[in-house]
């Protein structure tokens, strides 16, 4: 795959653990822990989606998204500590790479990039906590468009920034519906599966599947 000319990453759940702040707040959280982050982060995507199919005037950032997900889930698990949801996030802004990132941003031989729903303030946050902003070629934000991921004009600002089609790009996502996303606007997707999920949209046989970025070095680069 030599004429992959960039590599262009999904922020969070891809590079970054979205799950790392509920773990941290576990036992002021309750047993339902595991629940309570799964739910909050399928809310957190509900409110892009609605909030970009409803149109412009009813967008608002990623930032934004997240804390009303969190009002919500925290309602549902009748959690009321303004502490709690202060710490949360918190520790959101500052989200940890999953272990083999730095290595894997590391190995350089391509341009790379974040392409993220997050907004800037969060994605500059979230990177420098992580150590990975030095080996980020850019971080790109919806927030330049103002729609969030899958929208196709999304998946358009990296072949402005790099002056790259699509097709020479690669485009990494742990998330199925980014990675059908990426196919649909003409990337080489990759899908990192960390939990050996069902496949979705027809996924593989269209996305090599990888169960973490440890292999994706050799697969870009080869
Ligand atoms: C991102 C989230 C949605 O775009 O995964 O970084």
């Amino acid at each position: 795959m030599s004429d992959i000319r960039a590599a262009i990453f999904d922020a969070y759940g891809t590079l970054l653990d979205v799950h790392a702040p509920v773990v941290v707040q576990s036992e002021r959280i309750g047993p339902h822990w595991r629940r309570f982050s799964v739910d909050w982060r399928a809310k957190q995507l509900e409110y892009t989606w609605v909030r970009s199919l409803t149109g412009p005037a009813h967008h608002r950032d990623f930032w934004r998204c997240t804390e009303d997900a969190l009002d919500w889930v925290s309602e549902r698990h009748g959690l009321s500590d303004r502490g709690l949801r202060a710490a949360l996030l918190d520790a959101y802004r500052a989200c940890p790479a999953y272990p083999e990132v730095p290595a894997v941003l590391g190995a350089r031989g391509l341009a790379t990039a974040i392409l993220s729903n997050g907004e800037p303030g969060m994605l500059a946050a979230a990177v420098t906590a992580a150590g990975i902003a030095d080996l980020l070629d850019d971080v790109l934000s919806v927030e330049a468009i103002g729609v969030f991921k899958p929208h196709p004009l999304v998946y358009r600002l990296p072949e402005r920034r790099f002056g790259h089609a699509a097709a020479s790009m690669a485009f990494i996502s742990a998330n199925a519906w980014d990675t059908q996303g990426a196919l649909a606007c003409g990337y080489r997707a990759f899908r990192v599966n960390r939990a050996g999920d069902p496949d979705e949209y027809g996924l593989r046989g269209r996305a090599p599947e990888i169960d973490d970025l440890a292999k994706l070095p050799a697969l870009l680069i080869g």
